[in-house]
């Protein structure tokens, strides 16, 4: 049986290199899974607990629920100033505002591109703290942390460095026995 993963991408820009991650998992690593996006992370607005005092976006809900629904969730980053891009955090933070927050005991991989030498690993780390708060449960090792990315996907999502190629399979088959454990 193929597992459903929803995928939330940290960057929304056009060319982003973490969206070009996220065509090549797509494209290149699902066998064995059924992939789908999660979209509108830009559409939020930000957080305030005045704001959800007036309702939970419609969005949020939905968004929500498609990591409900889904076996496993893969968040996919840069990194900014060493940490989670806002717009990301702001979805997160919206996201655990809604009754049965999606993340709990989620199984969850985390991957992070990056035209510098640690490929955002930081950023991941980080990410790693918010999940205890929120229950998640996330693929230890081997990390996904794309380094030098300019050279290692092309600009039409193709992975183009073996030892990246080989680390992403690994990782995904660890995330699938987390998967099956957590079912
Ligand atoms: C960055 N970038 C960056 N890179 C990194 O490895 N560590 C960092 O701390 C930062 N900090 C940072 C802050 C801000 C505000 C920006 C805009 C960028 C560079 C970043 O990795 C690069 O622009 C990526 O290409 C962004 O990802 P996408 O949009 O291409 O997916």
């Amino acid at each position: 049986m193929k597992h459903h993963i929803a995928i939330m991408v940290g960057s929304q820009r056009e060319g982003s290199k973490n969206q070009l991650l996220s065509q090549a998992i797509q494209s290149e690593f699902a066998s064995g899974f059924t992939m789908a996006p999660v979209n509108g992370m830009t559409d939020l607005p930000l957080y305030s607990q005045d704001l959800e005092a007036e309702g939970i976006p419609d969005l949020v809900q939905v968004m929500a629920s498609q990591v409900r629904q889904a076996d496993g969730l893969i968040i996919i980053s840069p990194e900014y100033n060493y940490s989670v891009p806002g717009p990301l955090k702001n979805q997160i933070d919206w996201m655990s505002r809604v009754d049965d927050q999606p993340f709990e005991d989620k199984p969850i991989s985390l991957m992070s591109a990056s035209p510098s030498r640690l490929g955002g690993i930081r950023m991941q780390m980080h990410l790693r703290d918010i999940f205890v708060a929120l229950g998640g449960r996330l693929v230890n090792r081997p990390e996904v942390a794309v380094a030098f990315v300019r050279d290692r996907i092309s600009v039409d999502g193709q992975i183009q460095h073996e030892k990246t190629s080989d680390i992403i399979k690994s990782h995904l088959k660890d995330f699938k026995s987390l998967i099956e454990t957590v079912a």
